[in-house]
């Protein structure tokens, strides 16, 4: 999946508001607009990945449709949220998943 987000002015319908919101991922703050998934918020803020498989490899988006869970993260606490199907809300605190971990623990 290539990220690309179309700039309001560039939108086709032409009428979308584009509402500002504010996300925080592992700590630092990531801009979004409403309307985003959390993983459409992600890849358009260049992370491709934010998740390690059970050997480290990075995941992140595979099928965006919430059918493969590779995009899992924490929403406010919340583990194993499939960042592709999860709106973004302002204000909403994202930490990333390792099944390296988790196996671990
Ligand atoms: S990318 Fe497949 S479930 Fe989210």
């Amino acid at each position: 999946m290539t990220p690309r987000f179309v700039r309001r002015e560039d939108d086709a319908a032409g009428r979308r508001p584009d509402t500002p919101i504010e996300i925080t991922v592992d700590g630092a703050p990531v801009a979004g607009v409403a309307g985003q998934t959390i993983a459409g918020v992600l890849l358009a803020g260049g992370r491709h990945a934010w998740r390690q498989g059970p050997t480290g490899a990075p995941r992140g988006v595979f099928c965006g449709i919430g059918v493969c869970f590779d995009c899992l993260v924490t929403v406010n606490g919340d583990r194993d949220v499939r960042a592709c199907r999860r709106r973004a809300l302002d204000g909403d605190i994202v930490v990333s998943q390792s099944r390296v971990e988790a196996e671990e623990s």
